[in-house]
């Protein structure tokens, strides 16, 4: 075992005020779930994504969870999502008691496949039932094919929720990720390129909805003078800290996409001529490198734990891909839709999930320690 520090995957990085934030939140004593950081950091992440509405809660899955509640998906409805993802995404489909068809990635961005999408559009106008949503994830920090996607779902009159847990402060074509369907979603968890410890926020152009969401996510209490409640609720509502906190992360989120993005950079210069290649940007995009992703080549002679092991060895994180819904054991019922028209069993994200490796990406890494994962990684190879 090294006697170096450890480099995690991707840590929280303080952005510089967040202490200042923080603390004018405990003076004025607003530590409680309500105050004035919470509106504030909503209408600042609005801004940044945007949008004209935003509700803070306390997690990206309540966020996801508040969209299809919203949208009244409810037992007996269908709901296609990503295939490769959190199961953050994907599981509150379940808490509404819906069922999730899951759509595999195009290989082009590891995002959901339009080829795919289109296809369980025509299985499902077959089969006489629509999906009540459709949820398309940005995958680690990278908008999906929006243009297609969108107008095969506006052609079926189906609305998106843009899970862009992973990517605030990307963009495709110019709109902020979050932007592009009728509902964005963030997460604010303790890996994500911006921080509360623990958080989320829903972003939208539509006002009734967000006000409806917040409603809900204060467990439906009506405004009367005492505790009335006519339908069921939750406790997800952002704390005043937490949001105090977030309002001192995204004053860094420039800085940070940057710094990602060098990282990113400096990882696919140091593995030209080696059997891994880096995660594919699209050209209609810019990501937010959430995290450097590198797919090994399908002939190499290694596995991604190969990698993983000679870095752990080392004392330093790396981790496999997300694997793909549709092999989870809690899903492998459920249906699927692969990229690849012609079946027999092989799909993108299963692919993505056997040879990808997600490399130590944090903003608060330095150049010496990044050079000492290259160079980990780089002696696992015979030099060309
Ligand atoms: C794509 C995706 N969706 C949803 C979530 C859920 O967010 P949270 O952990 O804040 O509930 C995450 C991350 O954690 C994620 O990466």
């Amino acid at each position: 075992m090294s006697t170096n520090s450890r480099i995690y995957l991707s840590p929280p990085h303080l952005a510089g005020r967040e202490a200042e934030y923080v603390m004018d939140a405990i003076r004025s004593n607003w530590i409680a779930p309500a105050g004035p950081d919470i509106a504030a950091f909503e209408t600042e992440l609005a801004a940044q994504t945007g949008t004209a509405y935003a509700a803070g809660v306390s997690s990206g899955t309540a966020a996801m969870h508040l969209c299809l509640r919203f949208l009244n998906v409810a037992q007996g409805d269908v709901v296609f999502c990503s295939d490769l993802t959190f199961a953050g995404s994907c599981n509150p489909i379940l808490y509404q008691n819906a069922e999730p068809v899951f759509i595999d990635s195009e290989p082009g961005t590891w995002n959901m496949s339009p080829a795919a999408l289109g296809r369980a559009f025509e299985a499902a106008q077959r089969s006489g039932q629509l999906p009540k949503a459709v949820i398309i994830v940005d995958l680690y920090g990278q908008a999906a094919s929006y243009d297609e996607l969108l107008e095969i779902c506006r052609h079926y009159g189906t609305p998106v929720i843009e899970d862009a847990a992973e990517a605030l402060g990307a963009s495709y074509r110019g709109r902020p990720c979050g932007s592009l369907g009728r509902f964005g979603c963030f997460s604010f968890n303790g890996n994500k390129i911006i921080t509360t410890s623990g958080g989320g926020m829903i972003v939208s152009d539509d006002r009734a909805a967000i006000e409806r969401m917040k409603f809900l996510a204060t467990q439906a209490k009506l405004p009367l003078p005492y505790y009335e409640h006519e339908e069921l609720g939750y406790n997800y509502r952002l704390s005043n800290i937490c949001a105090a906190l977030g309002r001192g992360q995204l004053e860094g989120l420039a800085a940070k996409v940057h710094r990602r993005a060098e990282i990113f950079s400096a990882y696919r210069e140091a593995f030209l001529g080696l059997p891994l290649t880096m995660l594919p940007v699209s050209a209609q995009g810019a990501p937010n490198y959430w995290l450097s992703v590198a797919l090994l080549d399908e002939g190499a002679h290694f596995r991604p734990t190969d990698i993983i092991d000679a870095l752990e060895r080392e004392n330093i994180e790396s981790r496999r891909v997300w694997k793909p819904m549709h092999l989870q054991p809690l899903y492998r019922q459920r249906r699927f839709f692969a990229h690849d028209a012609r079946g027999g069993g092989d799909s993108v994200s299963a692919a993505v999930f056997d040879r990808g490796i997600c490399l130590p990406s944090g903003s608060g890494m330095t150049p010496e320690q990044q050079q000492r994962i290259i160079d980990i990684v780089r002696a696992l190879f015979p030099q060309p």
